[in-house]
């Protein structure tokens, strides 16, 4: 096992009604908050007034700014920033999915920061400059991202067609509410491209080529047989709340650093490829994963790494066989299997992608170098693989 250290700080606040402790938890870290979130869900579902009496009782100020967009803008982030610089606000308090709680996190780093973080840490990846952000708290509304416990915030710039994503310690949530019968109200598709997500992720550390990382493999397998168990449990009976808890707590582990830490590699092709498809055509990020990721197993597929797919298809679906290619094989066509009986599409055509962009895409997602480890993907391979998912 590789060398490694654990950082996860985040104070998590989970099962019902745990909002009430919000306030108070948020009042050891000031008294004025950006309450920022994004369309309507939360008005309809109840979480705003939730977390607005929550506030109140502990005397806690807020200016408001909704209207986050799924894949948020940059636009919004600098709006963000601004009003707590014009207000001087103590914390960033996101309520909502992945979208808001990354919009929040880059607010608290440009709020904190003289430069333009858009060009300095998503372009230009100098992270080493960013010494200092508002707090963050999150109030979780949709389970898919980890959003809610890691230092990920991913942003797009529709002027520039990209999507660009940053990791910092800095920009962990300090605290966050999971409140299962928050996701009740999640329609089919959202909590179909959210399971995508969870699993996605969990996929991304654990396929790699090296043969270490044996307790990382299992703590992985029993996330993903987790979600496997209880995501179409959830997509027909969304009010399921041992289905929605699961699900929520298997999303926050996925992505907090856990699964992954001591192992020697890691992938992230997927993700890399995907997020050109959302900068590109706006498409919903787990619907996306789920049309790439059957293409891209099958592309990287090797003898070299098959041992992985041999234990990714005993382990989770108990696929019998000895011929490792065979195992293989079928343990990738019961993933494609499974993500469309969630009602994910598997082709790029269905969501209304065509070949006009695919190069520029291609290009694009392997400009800052090759993607993955399963099989280092140059910009002809992803080509390759985008044309198989049309
Ligand atoms: O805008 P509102 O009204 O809140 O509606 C949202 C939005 O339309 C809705 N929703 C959220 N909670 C709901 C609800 N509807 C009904 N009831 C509720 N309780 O769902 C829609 C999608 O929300 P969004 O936040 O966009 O979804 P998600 O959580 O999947 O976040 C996706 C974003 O996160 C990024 C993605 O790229 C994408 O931009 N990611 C962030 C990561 C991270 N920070 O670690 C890692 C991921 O790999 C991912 O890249
Ligand atoms: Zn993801």
């Amino acid at each position: 096992m590789e060398n490694f250290t654990y950082y996860i700080p985040t104070k998590i606040l989970f099962g019902k009604n745990q909002t009430e402790k919000l306030g108070k938890e948020i009042s050891s870290y000031g008294k004025k908050v950006l309450f920022l979130y994004g369309k309507n869900s939360i008005k309809k579902n109840g979480v705003y007034d939730d977390v607005v009496n929550s506030l109140a009782a502990h005397n806690i100020s807020f200016v408001e700014l909704s209207g986050v967009d799924p894949n948020p803008r940059i636009e919004t982030v600098k709006r963000g920033a601004e009003l707590c610089r014009e207000h001087n606000l103590d914390l960033v308090l996101a309520v909502g999915g992945g979208s808001t709680i990354d919009c929040a996190k880059a607010i608290a780093a440009q709020a904190k920061y003289d430069g333009d973080v858009w060009q300095d840490l998503y372009v230009d990846k100098k992270l080493n400059k960013l010494t200092s952000a508002l707090p963050v708290a999150t109030v979780l509304t949709l389970a898919a991202t980890g959003s809610e416990m890691n230092g990920n915030s991913v942003i797009s710039n529709p002027e520039t067609d990209k999507k660009l994503s940053i990791s910092s310690n800095l920009l962990r949530p300090v605290v966050s509410v999971l409140d299962p019968t928050y996701t009740f109200s999640v329609n089919k598709y959202q909590t179909a491209a959210g399971a995508v997500d969870i699993i996605s992720h969990l996929f991304e550390q654990y396929f790699s080529p090296d043969k270490n990382g044996y307790l990382q493999s299992r703590l992985i397998e029993s996330l993903l047989k987790t979600v496997i168990h209880f995501a179409p449990k959830a997509y027909e009976f969304p009010e399921d709340y041992e289905a929605r808890a699961n699900i929520m707590w298997a999303g926050s582990l996925a992505l907090n650093g856990l699964p992954s830490y001591g192992k020697v590699s890691t992938d992230w092709a997927t993700h890399g490829i995907e997020h050109e498809l959302s900068a590109k055509y706006d498409i919903t990020h787990g619907v996306g994963l789920g049309i790439l990721t059957p293409y891209w197993m099958e592309y990287v597929l090797s003898p070299e790494n098959v041992h992985r797919f041999v234990d990714y298809g005993k382990a989770v679906w108990k696929i019998p066989g000895t011929d490792a290619m065979d195992v293989a094989r079928k343990s990738i066509e019961i993933t494609r299997e499974f993500f469309s009986s969630l009602g994910i599409p598997e082709t790029l055509s269905e969501v209304g992608i065509d070949s006009s962009k695919l190069v520029e895409m291609a290009e694009s997602a392997t400009v800052y170098g090759p993607l993955g480890t399963m099989k280092k993907l140059q910009k002809e391979d992803v080509l390759e693989i985008l044309r198989k998912a049309l």
